[in-house]
């Protein structure tokens, strides 16, 4: 649905390029997770997406159509796109009129506005705050209006360039459990911008990404299977991952996988200290 073909950008105030020659393709219902260190053009990429910046040179398709002037509803129409800082997306005066600005922008019937408000809050749990100034809820909550803002759009492609980055980690994976929920019942495509491993789990494809140039893209199963790429990717790992990865490189061996649980890692470690 998406396809990148040797995109060059650079700010106007820099002096090299900020992306160079970047390819790659996303299809429809894919979760593409992009991983690379700070500054390395990550945001970037999202910017040309959403349409919120112009490429130099290459070109970019959404379903086919160039990304082009004639075709910036379609883009406005399809991708939504959820920043780390809530605080630079809010344009209502309330929660619930943040989420019917965009729908009004849609030119959604006023009657059916109602019903998607209620619905998106909801699956963010801000149904509650509804009539809440955004500028008195917590980064968390800001993050969750955002997305609930993105999701009330029903984009075909939802951008989240660390958009979970301020929730506490019951409510991230209660929310990306939901986005996972459509990605693969209405196949809504999502491109993830995180530090976070966990989320590798929610993910088909990993594109990494070094100094504005793509190093690879692989699946994000043969990312998990291979211990050393885990731990030298710029991925914060979870306790538990941590642990296998330090026993691995200790031992010298791939003898726990990152797919094992918890009680097969003490299994393992019982079998390794009884040599058994
Ligand atoms: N508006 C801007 N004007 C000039 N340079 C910019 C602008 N925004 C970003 N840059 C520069 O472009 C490069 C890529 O920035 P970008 O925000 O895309 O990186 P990122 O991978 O998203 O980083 P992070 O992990 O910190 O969010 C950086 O060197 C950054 O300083
Ligand atoms: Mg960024």
């Amino acid at each position: 649905m998406l396809r990148f073909e040797n995109v060059t950008f650079k700010y106007s105030n820099s002096k090299e390029n900020t992306l160079e020659n970047i390819s790659f393709t996303l299809e429809s219902g894919e979760w593409l997770t992009i991983i690379g260190s700070n500054g390395s053009g990550k945001s970037t990429i999202t910017k040309l997406i959403s349409a919120n910046l112009l490429v130099d040179s290459g070109k970019i398709f959404l379903y086919d159509k160039a990304y082009e002037v004639e075709n910036l509803n379609l883009i406005r129409d399809n991708v939504a796109i959820v920043f780390q800082n809530p605080d630079n997306q809010f344009v209502g005066a309330s929660v619930e009129e943040d989420v019917a600005f965009g729908l009004e922008n849609k030119k959604i019937p006023s009657q059916d506005m109602e019903e998607i408000i209620v619905d998106s809050l909801s699956k963010v749990d801000m149904l509650e705050y509804r009539k809440a100034e955004p500028r008195n809820l917590s980064g968390g909550q800001k993050q969750r209006v955002a997305i609930a803002s993105a999701l009330a759009m029903k984009p075909k492609l939802l951008i989240l360039d660390e958009a979970t980055s301020m929730l506490d980690p019951k409510s991230r994976k209660e929310i990306l459990n939901y986005i996972k929920k459509i990605n693969i019942e209405e196949k809504i495509s999502v491109i993830s911008i995180t530090h976070d491993a966990e989320e590798l789990a929610y993910s088909n494809n990993v594109l990494f990404i070094d100094k504005g140039k793509i190093l690879k893209k692989i699946s994000a199963d043969s990312m998990l299977e291979n211990g050393k790429l885990l731990s030298d990717s710029c991925l914060e790992l979870p306790f538990l991952d941590k642990l296998k990865v330090e026993l691995n490189k200790k031992l010298n061996n791939d003898i726990f996988s990152i797919n094992d649980d918890m009680e097969e890692v003490i299994d393992k470690l019982c079998k390794l200290v009884l040599k058994k």
